[in-house]
């Protein structure tokens, strides 16, 4: 019969056995994963050290542990990750979000923030991440959410309930590359799958248990923002702006490819200087006056319904 551990004794072994396979921060997923099996809180692992875990709980951290060492990414394992202000859920119907894309959002907030009753267009919205913040951020606004993958719609309609903005955020089954929204927005912001073809056999490994399609743009990565940029027009109202997440290294292809249709766009860097976003007008629109920034309210009668 095996010995029974106390909550220190337990930590200590399966940090031992998680960093011996491999996996980098082994005390912090240990303690993270530990609250999950016994659900308590990080500060009562520490105050309960003497304690000894349950047969369930013991089995349980093992199961998490194993899936782990399996290259199961940890937040799926927790089962949420925080985005800014929002507790997103997470499993493998979706990406997890990434810090990057809440320095995305930051940036339209920074240039959006104040204006009111805005439509917003989130083009591929995985967990629903950036279209609830944006929901949360923007005041007034109505964000319309689309994502092709039914499976990932249900969790993002899920978050948007538990984070309390259900009723600013309209979900819509739809395949960008084949269609857009009936409706045009005035702002468009999109983190799409940026991966390059070639790139599939060098990834790092936890990738290959997020959805394939949340990652590949096509051969060079590049497919979803071609299309963005020859859709512009049909996307957006005059003097509507589109904000987008970027993969290091394609701000320049991209600079290029956007110019070439007449679209002067901004590169942005993320906190450590690498060009990751890139932002610009519908191209036939006016030049932004200051009125424009500090935009005046849109009245009740123009609040979108998508
Ligand atoms: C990189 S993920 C971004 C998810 C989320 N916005 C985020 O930032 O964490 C790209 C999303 O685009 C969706 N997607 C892939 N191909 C698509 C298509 N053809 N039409 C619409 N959405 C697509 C994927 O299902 C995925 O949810």
């Amino acid at each position: 019969m095996e010995q029974a551990l106390s909550l220190a004794e337990l930590l200590r072994r399966s940090r031992e056995w998680l960093a011996g396979r491999g996996v980098e921060n082994a005390t912090r997923e240990v303690d993270e994963l530990a609250c999950r099996a016994l659900a308590c809180r990080r500060i009562d692992l520490y105050l309960l050290h003497d304690r000894v875990p349950s047969p369930q709980e013991v089995d349980c951290l093992r199961t998490l542990l194993k899936r782990r060492a399996h290259g199961e990414p940890l937040q799926y394992l927790l089962g949420s990750q925080p985005f800014r202000r929002a507790e997103i859920r997470v499993d493998s119907r979706v990406l997890i979000p990434r810090p990057e894309t809440e320095e995305l959002v930051e940036l339209v907030l920074a240039r959006e923030g104040k204006r009111h009753g805005l439509r917003v267009l989130d083009a591929g919205t995985g967990s629903g991440c950036v279209a609830i913040s944006l929901a949360q951020e923007l005041p007034d606004c109505r964000v319309l959410a689309v994502d092709s993958s039914r499976a990932a719609l249900d969790l993002a309609q899920e978050n948007a309930r538990q984070n309390g903005v259900e009723h600013l955020v309209e979900f819509q089954q739809l395949n960008l590359l084949t269609a857009w929204p009936a409706e045009q927005v005035d702002v468009l912001v999109s983190n799409p799958p940026y991966v390059a073809e070639f790139e599939r056999g060098i990834l790092a490994p936890e990738l290959a248990h997020e959805p394939q399609d949340a990652l590949f743009g096509g051969e060079d990565g590049l497919l979803f923002y071609r299309r963005f940029a020859a859709g512009l027009e049909q996307l957006l109202c005059p003097g509507g702006r589109f904000y987008l997440e970027i993969g290091s290294g394609q701000a320049a292809a991209l600079v290029e490819h956007f110019g070439g249709l007449g679209i002067q766009v901004e590169t942005g860097q993320d906190l450590s200087g690498r060009d990751r976003f890139i932002s610009g007008l519908r191209p036939d629109s006016p030049p932004p006056t200051r009125e424009d920034h500090e935009h005046a309210p849109h009245t009740p009668e123009n609040i979108p319904h998508f």
